[in-house]
């Protein structure tokens, strides 16, 4: 075995990695946003394309939920931005907030999104358990989102489950009829998904 084959079975994927060992996950700030829409035009459809002034809205409001991973050549390769929010009540598709709960319980993740070549490396589940480890220490109780179509296996395979039906105003109906609800308890995740 050459030394390389040797230093590569030391190194633990990244399921085992002990804890304390720092994500390659770090935050977000407002001069990352045109990575983020650059990702965000490859991944999705053109009616789910959020102008970058949301992006800084979410930045803006709640930093602390928003992070990017990096890709090859030290691009941004994906991102998740997430921020306290109502429970059963998740925020529209291009919609500005004005600002957060006083006394939030609950995380609404409103995007996550990994870039093509990026995909299939454990970018998003680096993403997701970093952002979730951040709010369960805040003391949050729940997460939830709104799945586009085709996304919903994903959030299922997460440890989410569709939420009862609701309709607008509450269920933002411009992320389409196929969109669908998830949610969590941060307790079920941390047992079920975080190591
Ligand atoms: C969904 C998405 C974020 C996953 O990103 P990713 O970095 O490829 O995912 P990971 O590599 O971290 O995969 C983590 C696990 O989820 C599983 N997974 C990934 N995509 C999945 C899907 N569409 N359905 C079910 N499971 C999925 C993987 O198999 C993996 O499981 P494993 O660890 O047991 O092998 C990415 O495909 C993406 O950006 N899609 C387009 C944007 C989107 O739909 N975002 C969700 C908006 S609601």
């Amino acid at each position: 075995m050459s030394q390389h084959d040797k230093m590569r079975t030391m190194i633990p994927s990244n399921r085992q990695l002990p804890s304390g060992t720092p994500p390659e996950v770090r935050q977000l700030d407002v001069n990352d946003i045109p990575s983020l829409l650059n990702i965000q035009s490859s991944v999705y459809p053109a009616g789910y394309h959020e102008p970058g002034s949301v992006f800084h809205n979410r930045l803006a409001l709640a930093k602390r939920y928003c992070h990017g991973i990096h890709g090859q050549l030290g691009h941004l390769g994906g991102y998740l931005i997430a921020h306290p929010w109502h429970p059963g009540h998740p925020s529209a598709l291009m919609a500005h907030l004005d600002a957060l709960p006083d006394t939030p319980t609950h995380l609404h993740i409103h995007d996550l999104a990994v870039h093509p070549e990026q995909q299939g490396k454990q970018c998003a589940q680096r993403l997701l358990r970093h952002t979730l480890r951040l709010a369960i220490q805040a003391g949050l109780t729940t997460a939830g989102l709104v799945a586009v179509p085709g996304a919903a296996n994903y959030w299922l395979a997460m440890g989410f489950k569709p939420a009862r039906t609701i309709a607008p105003p509450l269920f933002p109906d411009n992320y389409g009829a196929e969109a669908v609800f998830l949610n969590a308890s941060l307790a079920l995740l941390q047992d079920h998904f975080l190591p």
